[in-house]
């Protein structure tokens, strides 16, 4: 008898818990993100290479930058144009190698990884918004785990002034900028800033 007012208060309860996606993020027990060692099977969202945010020379070696999303996320993303609670977002770093095997010209991604930086977005475990960014000490050790960027830091500045959905960089995520402009969930700054090539 007594299961049946159980069961009801989980049936009233459980639609009020925020959506947890199943590949979403982990953490440690002193809040840690725990390294999400499947993202190479995640969702490829685009690849930079040397991209920098000044005009100045470029570096003199030659990086790429790749990023991956959760696949459930992406699948929610597919439907509202916005990154849902449970996003995470891993950028990884690579070199670029020019000639090698059979290639004479231009460049491949090597297979050392250089560096990693992940951004979450989780409401129960991050204030304000829900997004915060995690780096990792030692990114190319796949058992550490990413600390905590606290604010004010300026990769929360320039997301937020610059990113084009839920300060994400989705502008330069070409299919899913597709769905985002199709659901019209550009930021209202990145509208702003773009109103000119917006209108092609
Ligand atoms: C001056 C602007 C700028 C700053 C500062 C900046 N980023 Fe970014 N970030 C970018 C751009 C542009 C991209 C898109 C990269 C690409 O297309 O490969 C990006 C992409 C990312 C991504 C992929 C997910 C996403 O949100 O699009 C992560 C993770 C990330 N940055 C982490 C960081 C961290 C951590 C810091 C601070 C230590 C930081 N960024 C500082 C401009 C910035």
């Amino acid at each position: 008898m007594l299961r049946w007012p159980l069961l009801l208060m989980m049936a009233v309860l459980l639609p009020m818990q925020p959506a947890a996606l199943p590949d979403g993020p982990a953490y440690t027990q002193d809040g840690l993100l725990k390294y999400p060692s499947d993202y190479p099977e995640w969702v490829f969202l685009g690849t930079g290479i040397d991209m920098s945010y000044s005009s100045e020379t470029a570096a003199d070696h030659s990086m790429f930058n790749s990023v991956f999303v959760n696949p459930a996320a992406y699948k929610a993303f597919k439907t509202s144009g916005h990154w849902p609670d449970g996003t995470v977002m891993v950028l990884e770093n690579r070199a670029a190698t020019g000639a090698s095997s059979i290639n004479k010209r231009g460049k491949t991604e090597s297979s050392e990884l250089m560096g990693m930086e992940i951004h979450v977005k989780d409401s129960a475990h991050a204030k304000g918004d829900g997004w915060a960014f995690y780096g990792f000490e030692k990114p190319t050790d796949v058992k550490s785990n990413g600390r905590l960027i606290g604010r004010p830091a300026s990769c929360y500045t320039c997301h937020e002034a610059h990113g084009a959905v839920d300060t994400t960089f989705t502008q330069f995520y070409p299919t899913a900028m597709g769905i985002a402009k199709a659901k019209g969930t550009l930021s209202a700054e990145y509208q702003k800033e773009n109103a000119a090539a917006l209108v092609k």
